[in-house]
């Protein structure tokens, strides 16, 4: 693992920025998972300025989101989709027909989730994926638990993830989503993870320095050959290694 520490989460942003800039330059037609979150946002943000300077070309690129609340409308202003739509893909040349998303309306889980997969492999597999982590670990939305072996699937989400995550006013009603797997995140060729400020550091510890588990499912990409962890100082206050970049 490549662990980078940044200054603050405007540096973090733009090193995640440039790395998946790097990748789309020398290969236009890169196939990209995306996250959502709080922590991405800065990401997506500096990835727009690359792209309104010319600097970079979405065209060609493909993307597939890890996860969705279900059931939900794609046009729920908390849905995934809607936050990628607003965040990223309104202001960027990425084609309508590169785009996927986990289909929070279906009413065919599985075939959904078995042709997320293939859909994935038709496209020779992902080259690159970034990614957040929960505070209990998690990725995508493989909560506690998630084996290795996992692939896109509806899952429920944990009290705590509801808690922390899942607007208010949907406490309760949702309570499950659909994501990729750990399988499906650990195939991709490349994989990037960000974590920003104090509330991250005691998972980023968990999951970079302690034992690989499913009970820690971030802690299963120390397995990956090609991960490289973008944190600001915050999130990596407590870890015992990393290289400070400035
Ligand atoms: P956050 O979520 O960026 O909002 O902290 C990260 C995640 O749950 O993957």
């Amino acid at each position: 693992m490549n662990v980078n520490i940044h200054e603050d989460y405007q540096s973090m942003s733009k090193a995640a920025a440039n790395l998946v800039a790097r990748r789309i330059i020398s290969r236009p037609d890169l196939v990209l998972g995306l996250p959502t979150g709080d922590t991405p946002k800065g990401f997506y943000r500096e990835l727009i300025d690359f792209y309104e300077a010319g600097l970079l070309d979405f065209s060609k690129v493909t993307t597939f989101n890890l996860d969705e609340y279900y059931p939900l409308s794609r046009d729920n202003p908390i849905s995934f989709t809607n936050y990628m739509y607003e965040r990223f893909f309104n202001h960027v040349n990425v084609s309508q027909n590169k785009i996927h998303i986990p289909d929070g309306e279906t009413d065919r889980v599985a075939d959904e989730c078995q042709d997320y997969e293939e859909m994935i492999a038709e496209e020779g597999g992902l080259d690159l994926t970034v990614l957040g982590i929960g505070e209990n670990g998690h990725i995508g939305y493989n909560e506690p638990g998630s084996k290795l072996g996992s692939k896109t699937r509806l899952v429920e989400l944990s009290e705590e993830s509801i808690v922390r995550e899942v607007p208010g006013n949907y406490d309760g009603i949702i309570n499950k989503a659909l994501t990729m797997g750990v399988k499906t995140i650990m195939n991709s060729r490349k994989l990037a993870l960000l974590a920003s400020g104090p509330r991250k550091a005691n998972v980023i510890h968990d999951a970079l320095e302690g034992p690989v588990t499913g009970d820690v499912p971030a802690s299963i990409l120390q397995l990956h050959p090609e991960v490289t962890v973008i944190l600001d100082r915050e999130a990596a206050g407590d870890l015992d290694g990393g290289e400070l970049m400035v």
